[in-house]
């Protein structure tokens, strides 16, 4: 019926500290200057399912990873259905800090099992576009103040390895995080104007 475009849904991806945030909230108040409606929304979510997801990574040791992959699986179709599904349809480009991939990487790579993961977050749309990230694990962790779950070198390299995967399937688009972040901003920039044919 008419109506507004939808908008374009932009997810970034990466291991802990691979600055995710940094460069997802720069982006949106990018999106904001130039005019742009634009949403910044965070993975897990501060819903129902994200909170208790939030309360194991924070609390509570040795979860298995099934049953993690498992929450944020249904803690995403929350997060679709009632917010990120909506601002799309009212032409809001939506930028994902953290989204399907995450879990494929994380859980998919933890257990060896990305099918199953895949399988399980099928009832949401993979984003547009996915941006991941590239970092070594020990420059990330550099990074972080504060650990978060995953504070595991060993750990980190295999959820790389996963999302090199995805990069070499063409599903995520590489960045080199590792230079500084204007560098890394600028490169996040252009791949985005030429996706998405907007001046940035
Ligand atoms: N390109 C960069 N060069 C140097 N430091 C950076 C760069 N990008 C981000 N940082 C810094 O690294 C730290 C981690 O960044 P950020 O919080 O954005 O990572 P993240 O991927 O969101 O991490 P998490 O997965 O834990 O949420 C922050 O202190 C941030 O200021
Ligand atoms: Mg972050």
């Amino acid at each position: 019926m008419g109506g507004v475009e939808r908008g374009f849904h932009i997810s970034f991806e990466g291991i802990d500290g691979s600055g995710k945030t940094t460069l997802s909230t720069n982006l949106y108040l990018k999106f904001k200057e130039k005019g742009y409606p634009c949403f910044y929304t965070v993975e897990p979510t501060f819903m129902r399912v994200g909170s208790l997801i939030r309360l194991h990574a924070s609390r509570i040791k040795n979860v298995p990873q099934y049953y993690m992959a498992l929450l944020f699986a249904a803690d995403r179709v929350e997060h679709y259905e009632r917010v990120i599904k909506k601002k799309l349809e009212k032409g809001y480009h939506v930028i994902s800090d953290r989204y399907v991939h995450s879990s494929i990487a994380y859980q998919g790579g933890l257990l060896n099992d990305i099918e199953w993961v895949r399988t399980i977050n099928n009832r949401v749309p993979l984003p547009d576009l996915a941006i991941y990230l590239d970092i070594s694990p020990d420059k990330a962790l550099s990074r972080k103040k504060a650990s978060g779950l995953f504070d595991d070198v060993t750990l980190l390299a295999k959820i790389r390895e996963a999302y090199l995967s995805l990069v070499e399937k063409g599903e995520i688009v590489m960045v080199n995080a590792e230079k500084p972040f204007e560098d890394v901003f600028r490169e996040v920039i252009e791949i985005i104007k030429s996706r998405l044919h907007i001046d940035l």
